[in-house]
């Protein structure tokens, strides 16, 4: 195809705003997918996905149409809209020339609006302003139009209006596309280079990797190489997703498709990343690839040990879809053996227990989440720590932890609330504007320690859920960050141990040891529950002692009934772990870490 008639575009919209609903009516109304094939929310192929509305992993669409007597194939790259994939959104933004930004005509602009709308900006792309569910009685479109033409600048009368479940006005919109975003342009005759954008294991045909083409042509069956590593491999198949993938005969400057080489690991294969031709390669990879970076840890163990050979292969499956995904084994006094796993952030972390759960059946508990933090020790050593058990124990000279850029969107009569909770997680207010008359954007930059660990559950709560937030990595501080321990008669129990800032290592301290004291049960002996920096103690409790004789309530003689009462104890106890002399059922650690 001619670069001229090419139009590549992606829809920015906030979770729920209906981008999947409009893309699907874009398939039917250009034709690519029939009336009779069509199910709702086509392009979320993974359960998970369609269940919780959440679209993951980001997939491309050739569509033709038609203006003016003129042929036009659009290819409309499906993006992640959640933060935790920024960076794979950015990829995605970063292999089209325009952005529908699509917002729900009866909510207005959100965070994730607004974070991906910087983001496309940022990518210099045409801004095509959309509002849509006009068919909602709810629906207030000139209201938004309004908000949407004070943000992007331009009239109010250049909002287009649509509603992705009865298709109107989504023809026009097509019709926009063309006329207002940039056709691509590339040196068709240089050495090949495409851009990844995303990259999908299938467990037929291995790894299908998606790229834009930006120079030169990629052909069938040849040789390509991947920039990032050198690495080669032979082209199986070469096409476009139309939605069903349709082999091709090779892919030229501006257009979208896909490549099968046979890898059955998508690290060979890694979003950012430029692909050129093995005979003739490129000598400048495209600019933009990082190594995506876990953000957040946490221990993952099963609930039943003799889970933990299942919970291993699991987690290399997921991995061969999932680049991002990290793990390495670890063992735990309280939990036993299991895996510290690093994920780009929560929704990731959370996606990645519920695949386990629900695809391998596996049942988990996760500790809390940790972020990453360098720790300079007084003897001049430098130590990067994931986990709190790691914190080294001698003297130390500084921690640094990273820091976010966090954008919260509020209705204007919650503002003094969401302060207040970003200031009790040590934010910085940086910025604070109204958005239309009764919404307000927050900027803050706040340790992503502090959000990992329940921050949105609280922003949430204290806005009704209408506040809706955003957050992306701004470098690191420094911070008086301490590691608190906490201890069963004087043993450290690992997966309780947390690193905090100094003021509020009290009320940590206070908080663990009084569920522990809840939930264990007394003993033979009385055990103190003390919650410890280094050496200090700052908390404690302690559960009394009791006679636990439970023959003592059999009358004398009836000995078979002895037996079975000391058979039943034994069961019992083969779930129990021991901490020191101490007997913890292991269930009492789970509700201690849950919360519950
Ligand atoms: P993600 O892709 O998961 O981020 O969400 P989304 O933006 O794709 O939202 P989705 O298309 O799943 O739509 C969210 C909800 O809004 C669904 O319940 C849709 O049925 C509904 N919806 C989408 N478009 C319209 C519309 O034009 N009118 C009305 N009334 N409802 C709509």
């Amino acid at each position: 195809t001619d670069p001229a008639q090419i139009r590549n575009f992606c829809i920015i919209a906030h979770i729920d705003h209906g981008k999947s609903t409009l893309a699907d009516r874009m398939l039917q109304i250009t034709g690519v997918v029939s009336d009779r094939d069509m199910r709702a929310q086509y392009l979320d192929r993974m359960d998970i996905e369609r269940e919780r509305g959440i679209t993951i992993k980001s997939q491309a669409v050739r569509m033709p149409w038609e203006v003016d007597g003129t042929g036009y194939a659009l290819n409309m790259i499906d993006t992640p809209g959640h933060v935790d994939f920024s960076y794979e959104v950015s990829r995605s933004l970063a292999a089209c020339e325009g952005a529908i930004l699509l917002v729900d005509a009866a909510q207005g602009i959100e965070a994730q609006t607004l974070a991906n709308l910087y983001l496309a900006m940022e990518n210099d792309l045409e801004i095509i302003p959309v509002l849509n569910k006009i068919d909602l009685p709810a629906a207030d479109p000139d209201k938004y139009a309004r908000e949407l033409a004070d943000l992007i600048g331009g009239s109010p009368d250049d909002v287009l209006k649509v509603s992705g479940k009865t298709g109107v006005g989504v023809e026009e919109l097509l019709d926009r596309v063309v006329g207002r975003v940039p056709a691509p342009v590339g040196r068709a005759d240089a050495p090949a280079r495409a851009m990844i954008f995303d990259s999908v294991y299938d467990s037929y045909r291995g790894v299908v990797t998606y790229v834009r083409m930006v120079d030169g042509k990629l052909n069938p069956r040849e040789r390509i190489q991947m920039m990032s590593t050198g690495s080669t491999h032979e082209l199986l198949e070469i096409g476009v997703s139309s939605p069903e993938p349709k082999p091709s005969k090779g892919l030229a400057v501006g257009e979208v498709g896909y490549l099968i080489t046979g890898v059955k690991d998508v690290r060979l294969s890694k979003v950012g990343d430029t692909v050129t031709t093995h005979r003739q390669a490129a000598t400048e990879p495209l600019p933009g690839y990082t190594d995506p970076k876990p953000m957040v840890f946490s221990g993952l163990y099963p609930i039943d040990g003799s889970d933990y050979p299942i919970l291993r292969e699991a987690l290399d499956k997921l991995k061969l879809s999932d680049a991002a995904l990290n793990y390495e084994p670890e063992t735990s006094v309280a939990l036993g053996f299991g895996f510290r796993c690093g994920f780009l952030g929560l929704l990731h972390l959370e996606i990645i227990t519920e695949r386990l759960s629900r695809e391998f059946g596996l049942d988990l508990i996760a500790t809390a989440p940790s972020v990453t933090y360098e720790v300079a020790t007084d003897d001049g050593r430098s130590v990067t720590v994931t986990n709190p058990s790691e914190f080294p124990s001698g003297k130390i000279r500084a921690v640094s932890e990273p820091v976010v850029r966090v954008g919260i969107l509020t209705p204007k009569d919650y503002v003094g609330t969401v302060m207040e909770l970003c200031q009790s997680r040590r934010g910085n207010l940086m910025g604070m504007e109204y958005l239309g008359e009764d919404r307000v954007e927050l900027r803050y930059s706040m340790p992503l320690g502090e959000i990992v660990f329940d921050f949105f559950d609280h922003l949430k709560s204290r806005t009704q859920g209408y506040a809706s937030l955003d957050y992306e990595p701004m470098g690191e501080q420094e911070a008086d960050l301490v590691k608190v321990d906490i201890l069963l008669q004087g043993e450290q129990v690992d997966a309780f141990s947390a690193i905090v800032h100094r003021d509020k290592a009290y009320s940590y301290g206070v908080l663990m040891t009084e569920r522990l004291k809840n939930l264990i049960p007394r003993q033979q002996f009385e055990v103190p529950i003390q919650a410890a920096i280094g050496s200090r103690i700052i908390a404690r409790e302690s559960i009394r002692a009791i006679r636990k004789d439970v023959l003592a309530k059999c009358y004398g003689g009836d000995i078979s009934r002895k037996r079975k009462l000391l058979e039943k104890q034994k069961e019992g106890k083969k779930r129990m772990k021991m901490v020191g002399r101490v007997e913890v059922p292991q269930e009492a650690f789970i509700a201690a870490l849950s919360g519950e």
